[in-house]
């Protein structure tokens, strides 16, 4: 299936601003906003590698995907997982940040088949971002996550159905399926079923779940891979993905992050085992 190449999607600039917001919306996850001091326009899918400056600056900027841009605002989720989204969590309000965006090829745009969109912890955002913009009734939206407790519920609206690993910690009047995001579609959606283009995005075996519902259904996937980065724009090659059939390697930055799912070799991603 075709991907917009990033050539086809507005320039990355490298802008400076400021963080104007930091909020939890969820046990897990953050939501944080920046001033960048000009509007942003991005598609839903890519990214930004975002640096904080000053004191609390790194060697190497780190990838998140846009969550939305208001006029000269953009914003992100993220979850704390290791140094960088620990000094982005202890970044006050004031803090300067460098951000590089928008990168990488996006999700496209729809078509008249509906959506079938698949969303495991921090894969969260650039699916939100597709719903907001694209969204139709025809589309199913799931969100997975571990507990009630992890999942952002503010941000997300009646269009989003839940899956939880352990059902604890969920709110009144939200329930949630008990099992993955996967066996969640698969319920809401038997065979039979009309034909939906997947897009997913979540950690590897999130993903080649998703890719054995499409194969099995002979329906088409979309999925954004979330590799190490080092600058975001295809030059580095930390971020490279090995391509189906032995064909080389693909950079997640500049070849993806959006990629057919047929396009990778799943068998070398993320632990092994085929998709
Ligand atoms: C295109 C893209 C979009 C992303 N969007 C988001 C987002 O919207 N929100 C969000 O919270 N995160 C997102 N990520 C993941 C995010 O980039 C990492 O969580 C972040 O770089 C970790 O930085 P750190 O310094 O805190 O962790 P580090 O100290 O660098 O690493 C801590 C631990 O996290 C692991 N880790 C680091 N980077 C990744 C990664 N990319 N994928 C899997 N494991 C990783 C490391 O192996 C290590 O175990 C995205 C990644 C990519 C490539
Ligand atoms: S991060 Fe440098 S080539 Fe992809």
């Amino acid at each position: 299936m075709n991907i917009p190449a990033a050539a086809s999607a507005p320039p990355a600039r490298r802008l400076h601003g400021t963080i104007v917001a930091q909020t939890p919306v969820s046990s897990s996850m953050h939501r944080v906003e920046f001033d960048l001091r000009e509007h942003v326009p991005f598609l839903p899918g890519q990214f930004c590698m975002l640096n904080l400056a000053g004191d609390l600056s790194l060697i190497f900027a780190r990838p998140f995907s846009i969550l939305a841009t208001t006029g000269s605002r953009l914003a992100l989720l993220y979850k704390v997982v290791g140094r960088g989204t620990a000094r982005l969590r202890e970044a006050a309000v004031g803090a300067p940040v460098t951000c590089l965006a928008p990168l990488g090829r996006p999700f496209p745009a729809p078509d008249p088949r509906p959506r079938l969109l698949l969303a495991g912890g921090v894969g969260l955002p650039p699916l939100l971002a597709w719903e907001a913009r694209w969204g139709r009734p025809r589309d199913l939206c799931c969100a997975g996550g571990r507990d009630g407790g992890d999942l952002p519920w503010d941000l997300l609206g009646p269009a989003w159905r839940t899956s939880v690993d352990r059902a604890v910690a969920l709110p009144a009047e939200r329930p949630a399926f008990a099992g993955n995001v996967v066996e969640l579609a698969r319920s809401l959606l038997p065979t039979g079923a009309p034909p939906h283009v997947v897009l997913a995005c979540g950690p590897p075996p999130l993903l080649r779940a998703a890719a054995a519902l499409a194969a099995e259904r002979g329906w088409d996937c979309l999925v954004s891979v979330e590799e190490r980065m080092g600058c975001g724009y295809g030059v580095c090659r930390g971020c490279v993905v090995p391509r189906a059939g032995g064909d080389g390697y693909a950079t997640a930055c500049k070849d993806g992050p959006v990629f057919d799912v047929l396009d990778l070799d799943w068998a070398r991603i993320g632990g092994g085992g085929g998709a």
